[in-house]
């Protein structure tokens, strides 16, 4: 059973873990808060498996949806509070909920661990120079047990085989999926394709 570090846990977060979990569940619909805590659990698993940091993984899977359910106003203040890249505002919710919800994580729960922050800001868009952590999170999000799109059977496969096979998959499938569907994609995601998903 793969469990938190309690001392690194309370040096990361400050408050307990059930704490955690009620602050979570406030600001997400049930569906998406039993996402969260499939993530926590599946970004630990991976952690534990390729020898990484445990607990940093779990918390950072726990909470990297935090603020997908803020309003986009929301996000708007906070992308100008934060004086972050004004290209942000060209895009929306599917992008924020990382680049921009890291600062309601820090804001509001008090985690101020750069790794952890990074995790959940990357989890979105990826980056050409993603940690171990960030990749972590970036794929427990995509692979854990309760998804079933078409394509999650390739990244788990890959998984199998090492982490960064199962970041190239994400990307990969990521990239074809928002073109089929025409969608804007966010410059980062490019370059993290061309870093992390070519061969
Ligand atoms: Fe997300
Ligand atoms: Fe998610």
């Amino acid at each position: 059973m793969t469990d938190y570090d309690p001392e690194l846990f309370s040096a990361l977060v400050p408050m307990f873990h059930e704490e955690l979990l009620t602050a979570l569940s406030a600001h997400l619909s049930d569906y998406r808060y039993q996402h969260c805590l499939r993530v926590e659990k599946q970004a630990m698993r991976i952690a534990q498996e390729i020898g990484a940091d445990v607990t940093r993984a779990g918390i950072a899977g726990l909470l990297h949806d935090y603020a997908k359910e803020r309003t986009d106003e929301a996000f708007r203040v906070m992308i100008t509070a934060q004086h972050l890249d004004a290209e942000l505002l060209n895009y929306g919710n599917a992008i924020w909920h990382g680049v921009v919800g890291r600062y309601f994580v820090e804001q509001e729960l008090g985690i101020h661990d750069a790794a952890i922050l990074q995790a959940i800001g990357r989890h979105t868009v990826g980056d050409p120079h993603m940690t171990t952590l960030d990749k972590i999170v970036f794929v427990a999000d995509y692979v854990e047990p309760g998804r079933h799109f078409p394509g999650v059977e390739a990244a788990r496969e890959a998984l199998a085989n090492s982490l960064d096979q199962a970041v190239a998959v994400e990307l990969q499938q990521t990239i074809s999926h928002l073109v089929e569907r025409h969608v804007k994609i966010y410059p980062t995601t490019f370059a993290t394709y061309n870093e992390l998903g070519t061969n």
